[in-house]
């Protein structure tokens, strides 16, 4: 039986229930915020928390738990994971339940959603595929909001051409990010990706990972991407939480550099790889 929060209660999934007038439902008001767990060891939650926070306060809705209650959440839902498996830590808040007008009235008491979600072990080191599309989402992609639709239709359109994993964006000749992920190009031995602007999503495993590179010494340009950079790399990279640091060896169905997982990659990878728990909380470490 999987166990999840809802609005100050621990029950199953099949009898968590929400009103059809939520605003999550209606208007797709709300954020998100998705946590990597690996072997009960929670990744970066600070970092997941203040994005999250970032979100709701851009969006106007309020911060409804403390920073403790939330951990509390976690540590509860974690405890009744069947295994130790690798999961992620799904957390939505909408603007709560109202009358199905644009404009909401602020005494509106947020709905706060928490699940687990079992992390698909996927390998993905000898390469995937991509395509480029245009960045067709709103300006705003600094905050994680629910409303995912180009995102869901960009995937799906990946998943069909060659089973690519991801759409990699491009606004006005610059990359963006992928559709659910960030983007890193290599040139030579140098590694770009486009600074955080509200262009992209500040990936908390792309924040992670630029730290680690900025520490050996093929370091890590935050610059902007051009298209043409993008299309000449000799390497691409994506990252995610629930992916890692991935090489991207076709782009668009044309090779990447040598269309095999490059040696800047396989650095990048180990070093990820090998420190990321250092950034994680054991388990029963998040309160006290
Ligand atoms: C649009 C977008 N960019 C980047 C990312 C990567 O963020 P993170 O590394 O925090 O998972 C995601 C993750 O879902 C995303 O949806």
């Amino acid at each position: 039986m999987q166990l999840v929060y809802l609005n100050g209660d621990y029950l199953p999934l099949d009898q968590a229930r929400v009103s059809v007038l939520d605003r999550g439902f209606t208007f797709g008001d709300g954020v998100y915020e998705v946590i990597p767990v690996f072997g009960g060891s929670i990744l970066c939650p600070d970092e997941h928390l203040r994005r999250l926070y970032n979100s709701l306060s851009a969006v106007a809705i309020r911060n409804p738990l403390k920073h403790s209650e939330w951990y509390g959440i976690f540590e509860r839902l974690l405890d009744h994971q069947p295994t130790r498996n690798d999961c992620s830590i799904y957390i939505q808040v909408t603007r709560g339940v109202g009358e199905r007008e644009h404009l909401y009235n602020d005494t509106l008491v947020p709905t706060v959603f928490v699940m687990c979600k079992p992390i698909q072990a996927r390998d993905f080191t000898s390469g995937v595929s991509a395509i480029t599309h245009e960045d067709i989402r709103w300006k705003y992609c600094h905050i994680k909001a629910i409303t995912l639709l180009p995102g869901v239709m960009l995937k799906k359109l990946a998943a069909a051409t060659d089973g690519s994993l991801d759409a990699i964006l491009i606004r006005q000749g610059y990359l963006s990010e992928g559709a659910s992920s960030n983007v890193f190009i290599v040139q030579g031995r140098t590694v770009k990706t486009p600074a955080t602007d509200g262009r992209v999503l500040a990936g908390i495993t792309r924040d992670l990972l630029v730290r680690l590179l900025q520490e050996v010494p093929v370091g890590c340009e935050e610059t902007p991407i051009t298209e043409q950079e993008l299309r000449q790399a000799d390497e691409i990279w994506l990252t995610s939480s629930t992916i890692g640091v991935v090489p991207v060896i076709r782009l668009d169905g044309i090779p990447v550099g040598e269309a095999k997982p490059g040696c800047i990659w396989q650095e990048a990878f180990r070093l990820y790889e090998a420190r990321k728990l250092n950034f994680a909380i054991p388990p029963g470490r998040l309160i006290g």
